[in-house]
């Protein structure tokens, strides 16, 4: 979709759908401040009839009256004046998209109510997140299930200035699509050698990429990815982005890992039918920590990141790796396998063991669609972060909060972690089922050598289907990368 940013009273084009956006109990004094008495008529009318109050997320779509220069008019709710942020403004104009972007008219004009109020550049972003689409694949879909908006004009006093704040925020919107697009595409086309390539591409922002196949990590010692991807025929791969962009390049990064597993069967212990497609999606922490990495880049942040990838896929086969097999992993502890379908944990094992040996970051948080418990834990909406650092913890949970994406802390507590000591190696991979998503995060701690961290399952919130937010169409969410370039912008920059 195309945005520009215009001056109120500007023309209106051919085939434009008016969105104002106003704040309960001053929704008409709103429609009569964008300078638009004509309309104000139509909508007191519709005001009259009807419960529209400007409450958060109500939308009045009307016809707009004959000779005004557009064909529709949407009021959009923005709730209480006092409550409205960033994110107020991204939902009220996604909202906005989501009435008419089927309406076959072709321009979206998004207008404050109140222009002071406004945040124009954060429209935008809600705009570009709502009108995210994945149709690669479709070959006949009928024109009326096809948006028809092509274009969004967001009316701003100032619009050199909402252009220029627009900048970091596209390329946030430009992050998170690569990621979604990541997680949205089917397995037989996103395998890991696939997704190492679509990283490397990414060396045309500036960022340096290295792919390792399954010889160097054999090399590595790196026994616990390797044997997840026993199975497959596709090769294992390993991915290390870097991105620095520090005041001193030489200067300790901070690192961020992500659970690639491109398609998780369950192997041996193989999974149900029923759902099994929605295992293409557990590369979402993966795709998480590559958007990051590509916002990092895009806006040139001050900082100097790692972001590691540990690419798998994890099948059943006469090779594959079975229950009651010991692996030994880079950092030397043996794992006696009880569950294939743990393997989420058996891949950032090492993923983790080799960024904290080679980068020796300040601290490392991973990503991970790691456990179905999670989702029974905390629904879906919210992500469980893991820490065994507190002011990491709350730097996670203070960015989670500015930009909506919600997450809630879980324990890691000690006496849990006998519950995954082996019989006969150093650690098993399952811990039975209580505290499923915790013992899987306790798996984790014994391979992070004593350094902050962070790990956040996100199992619950990679995906949504049906959506419960109006910037976040059904699927793929992105869900993750906000979140920490807001944490890396606010904590780590400079
Ligand atoms: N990828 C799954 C976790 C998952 C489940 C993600 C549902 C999204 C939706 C993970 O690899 C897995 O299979 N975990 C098992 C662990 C168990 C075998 C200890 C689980 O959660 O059941
Ligand atoms: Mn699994
Ligand atoms: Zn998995």
């Amino acid at each position: 979709m195309d945005i520009q940013f215009v001056t109120p009273g500007s023309e209106i084009a051919d085939k434009t759908a008016l969105a104002l956006i106003v704040f309960e109990g001053s929704v008409l004094s709103g429609a009569a401040a964008e300078a638009d008495q004509q309309a104000a008529g139509v909508v007191g009318r519709a005001l009259a009839q009807g419960r529209f109050t400007g409450a958060k997320g109500q939308v009045l779509d009307l016809t707009a009256p004959a000779g005004h220069a557009a064909d529709r008019i949407v009021l959009v709710g923005a709730g209480k004046r006092e409550a409205f942020d960033d994110v107020g403004a991204e939902h009220a104009a996604a909202s906005a998209y989501g009435a008419v972007k089927l309406s076959g008219l072709t321009v979206l004009r998004v207008a404050f109510a109140d222009p002071t109020a406004g945040k124009p550049e954060r429209a935008a972003l809600g705009l570009r997140l709502a009108a995210y689409r994945f149709d690669r694949y479709r070959t006949k879909e009928p024109v009326d299930k096809k948006p028809s908006i092509l274009k969004a004009e967001i009316v701003s006093a100032d619009a050199v200035a909402a252009q220029g704040a627009y900048v970091e925020l596209a390329a946030l919107a430009d992050a998170i699509s690569f990621a979604r697009d990541l997680v949205s595409e089917p397995p037989n086309v996103l395998y890991p050698a696939e997704f190492a390539r679509r990283v490397k591409g990414l060396e045309s922002l500036g960022l340096e990429v290295e792919i390792l196949g399954e010889a160097e990590m054999e090399e590595l010692g790196m026994g616990s990815l390797l044997g997840v991807g026993r199975g497959s025929r596709k090769d294992s791969q390993l991915a290390i982005m870097r991105w620095n962009g520090g005041t001193d390049p030489a200067a300790q990064p901070i690192a961020f890992v992500g659970k690639g597993v491109c398609f998780d069967t369950g192997g041996i212990s193989l999974k149900p039918a029923d759902g099994m497609e929605d295992m293409k999606w557990d590369m979402g922490g993966a795709a998480a920590v590559a958007g990051l990495m590509h916002v990092l880049a895009g806006r040139k942040a001050k900082v100097n990141a790692v972001g590691i990838l540990g690419l798998v896929e994890n099948m059943p086969d006469g090779d594959a790796q079975r229950p009651g097999d010991v692996v030994t992993s880079m950092s030397g502890q043996t794992i006696e396998i009880i569950n294939t379908d743990a393997e989420g944990r058996l891949v950032l094992a090492d993923a983790l063991w080799y960024c904290q040996d080679r980068f020796k970051p300040k601290f490392m948080v991973d990503l991970a669609t790691l456990t179905g418990a999670i989702i029974i834990s905390l629904g879906n909406d919210y992500a469980g972060v893991f820490s065994n650092n507190d002011e990491l913890a709350d730097n996670l949970l203070a960015a989670s909060k500015t930009e909506a994406e919600p997450l809630w802390r879980m324990p890691l507590p000690a006496a849990y972690d006998k519950q995954i000591d082996s019989m006969i190696a150093d650690v098993k991979n399952t811990g039975g089922r209580p505290g499923g998503s915790i013992t899987a995060a306790l798996f984790l701690q014994r391979f992070v050598n004593g350094l902050p961290w962070a790990h956040m399952d996100i199992a619950s919130t990679a995906w949504k289907k049906p959506s419960s937010v109006p910037t976040s169409p059904e699927g793929a969410t992105g869900y993750g990368v906000r979140l920490l370039n807001r944490m890396v912008a606010d904590k780590y920059e400079g």
